[in-house]
């Protein structure tokens, strides 16, 4: 009997910032999936994670919708929690990053470091946005490239001829954010000098705690030298105040990785069971594992272990490292309908049909992984329908008619029962090893013979013959059976069919070791479908449904940007145009002849305008507000003339109708005064 062992397991702490997509299922599925297989071994697994709630994007968008960044970040971190619990993602503890614990855990991590000399202080010369009051981050900052002269570009790099460079370098900065010319300004920062820590991180990522693709890619880095890190902002910041230092805070990306910490401790106050110390001491014999993309492997395999080790605490026993998400082989992309939120699809489709697909794609790579949606709907329906619930509904009816639903005692096929029992180890370790896509291809290499062995007994055949009963019990006795071997193997991928298989075969909750036996003399409650198939129409509704919430986000009234809640109350000024950006704007008068819902569509009115000489056909986002189309008919109105048509799922949209408003009930169409004629030009 080996010990049970003590693990601590957490995926990357999601932004509070925006929804989660199905990009991110494909971490918090596998790590769930990973935890769930560790508690049905009888470990004491802990799945541990939190809302990233600091930054200057956080405290922006918060300004923007006019709410206190911690009424945002408490939003959607309800939003996350109810996506997570509904993909049937079981975490211990869902936490913030703006807790007592954490606010503590990284004052003392700080101090730690600083008192063993491993923080240093000097000025830095950034962009300021003067009116605004605040230093600007690369992103916050636009203008003219040095490189190739486009226009409009980041800070940091051009999405036109790829050049990277110093803000300082760009032609006629601005500020993203009031459209003021920013100035250089000097301000204190404080560095993390993670230098001092080359030798144990050589030692460290090269201890097999990295995949080897994973191992590589920091040796480059290593092998280029480290570099101290910049771990201060300056007020304003959404963030933790640096002890004894004021008007300077954390860095977001300091406090994060020890919400991981926090999230923790804040779980041991309820759970007596659980000893932070036991986990995060230096001397711990328990395991730490970190479930995160390939994007952010420097901050884990690098700055991570290295505060842990200046702080006094124990390091990560593995960073587990995944790949990115594409669709039909392509990056996700709003226009094809390809960026599925969380919410959208579950909408359309059961979670578990995505946890079975993503484990049967993921393995220890580091590769991307693609949703290949045609694929998706012919694995599920052929191995979870045809082959893994199939086997219960064939044999359940002959019990229940037969044999008052009492299951015989007995081993129709010992050959059978051995191979599934022999089968076990192997996949465990594929588990264990997150090779899921071998766990699962095992699995259904068994559910095959299951199937074949079945269709030649035939009970079906057998029980229209005299006498042949006891034999046709005796084999869907077996079959029963190895159906549930075959939930045991899927519990960790399916915990609600598991669920419901335990109800139907009258069980207590399925461990893995359960595996061993076999039910004999045993009542079985009635058979429920436990799985329908995925009709493809759903999968095209679920597409159509994101390419309207991107066309909700687009064709909202001109000026109205999404909010996301609708909540928005003030609105910064746009940066100063020339008059040529304006004069380029074909402004029309537009009567509204017709005004109608559109099939299918949640947020979307279809206008047909009269402008002059013309008609046209518009799509707008103004439904929240014009329950009574039929009302907008008649209607003078401004419109757009010259935007580029744009083809939509209910048909193309040549232009857009402008309104004012924050969104939902609030509205409001424009309207010229009386006497403006169809087609006459706003000037
Ligand atoms: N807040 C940071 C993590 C801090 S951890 C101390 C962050 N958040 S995130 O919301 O952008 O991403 C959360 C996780 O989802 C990351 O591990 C990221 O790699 C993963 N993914 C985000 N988009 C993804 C895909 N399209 N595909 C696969 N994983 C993706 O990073
Ligand atoms: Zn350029």
């Amino acid at each position: 009997m080996t010990e049970a062992r003590k693990i601590l397991v957490t995926s990357a702490l999601p932004y509070a910032n925006g929804s989660i997509h199905l990009g991110h299922m494909v971490e918090y599925i596998q790590t769930d999936i990973w935890v769930r297989f560790q508690k049905m071994r009888g470990n004491q697994c802990t799945y541990v994670c939190a809302s990233d709630a600091h930054g200057s994007a956080i405290m922006l968008r918060a300004e923007k919708e006019g709410i206190t960044p911690e009424q945002l970040i408490e939003a959607v971190r309800r939003e996350h929690s109810t996506d997570f619990a509904d993909f049937l993602v079981e975490f211990d503890n869902f936490h913030s990053t703006h807790s007592d614990e954490n606010r503590e855990l990284s004052s003392l991590v700080y101090t730690r470091l600083r008192d063993a000399g491993h923080i240093a202080t000097r000025s830095v010369t950034q962009y300021y946005d003067p009116e605004k009051g605040m230093f600007l981050a690369d992103r916050f900052i636009k203008g003219t490239c040095p490189k190739c002269g486009s226009e409009d570009q980041y800070g940091d790099n051009c999405e036109k001829c790829g050049a990277t460079y110093a803000p300082t370098e760009l032609k006629n900065p601005r500020s993203a954010i009031s459209g003021a010319t920013p100035v250089l300004k000097e301000s204190k920062h404080f560095f993390f000098k993670l230098p001092d820590f080359q030798a144990m991180l050589e030692r460290w990522t090269r201890s097999g705690s990295l995949q080897e693709a994973v191992a590589n890619k920091i040796a480059e880095w290593l092998d280029a030298g480290l570099q101290e890190w910049d771990i201060s902002r300056d007020a304003p910041y959404f963030g933790f105040e640096i002890p004894g230092e004021p008007g300077k805070f954390f860095y977001v990306w300091l406090d994060a990785p020890i919400g991981y910490m926090a999230s923790f401790k804040n779980l041991c106050a309820r759970r007596p069971e659980l000893d932070f110390d036991a986990y995060w001491s230096k001397d711990s014999n328990a395991e730490v594992y970190h479930f995160i993309g390939k994007d952010i492997v420097n901050f884990h395999a690098l700055f991570w272990p290295a505060m842990l080790e200046g702080a006094g605490y124990r390091k990560p026993t593995a960073l587990n490292v995944h790949g990115f998400l594409t669709v039909d082989g392509q990056k996700m992309s709003k226009s094809r309908g390809t960026f599925v939120k969380a919410r959208t699809y579950l909408d359309h489709l059961e979670p578990e049909y995505l946890r079975y697909y993503f484990a049967s794609k993921l393995s220890r790579s580091v590769d991307d992984l693609d949703l290949n949606l045609e694929d998706f709907v012919q694995k599920v329906n052929s191995d979870l329908v045809g082959k893994v619930v199939n086997i219960a509904s064939r044999c359940a009816g002959f019990i229940h008619k037969g044999n008052g639903g009492v299951l015989v005692t007995g081993n129709a096929a010992p050959e059978l029962t051995d191979a599934f029992l022999s089968a076990a180890p192997s996949i465990a370790e594929a588990y264990e090893q997150r090779d899921f896509a071998r766990a699962m291809r095992e699995i259904m290499a068994l559910a095959d013979r299951a199937n074949a062995w079945i269709a030649e007994k035939a009970p079906w055949a057998l029980n229209k013959q005299e006498g042949k009963q006891d034999e046709v019990h005796a084999i869907c006795a077996l079959g029963v059976n190895l159906f549930r071997q075959l939930v045991i193997f899927l519990k960790p991928v399916l915990p609600k069919l598991a669920a419901a298989a335990e109800a139907f075969l009258n069980v207590a909750p399925l461990t893995w070791d359960d595996h061993r036996t076999l039910l004999a003399d045993h009542n079985l409650n009635a058979f429920t479908p436990l799985m329908t198939r995925i009709e493809p129409a759903r999968i095209q509704a679920m597409i159509d449904a994101s390419k309207e919430d991107l066309a909700a986000e687009t064709n909202q009234p001109a000026g109205t940007p999404d909010t996301g809640n609708g909540e928005l109350k003030k609105e910064p000024l746009a940066a100063e145009i020339a008059f040529d950006a304006f004069a380029a704007v074909d402004l029309r008068i537009a009567l509204i002849e017709k005004c109608e819902f559109v099939e299918g569509a949640d947020k979307l009115l279809r206008l047909s305008l009269d402008i002059g000489d013309e008609k046209r056909n518009v799509f707008s986002g103004i439904k929240s507000a014009y329950p009574d189309p039929s009302k907008l008919e008649g209607r003078l109105t401004l419109y757009v003339a010259n935007l580029a048509a744009r083809k939509m799922k209910f048909g193309v949209s040549e232009g857009m109708v402008l309104a004012a408003g924050p969104g939902g009930e609030e509205i409001y169409l424009l309207s010229p005064d009386s006497g403006a004629k169809p087609g006459q030009r706003v000037k």
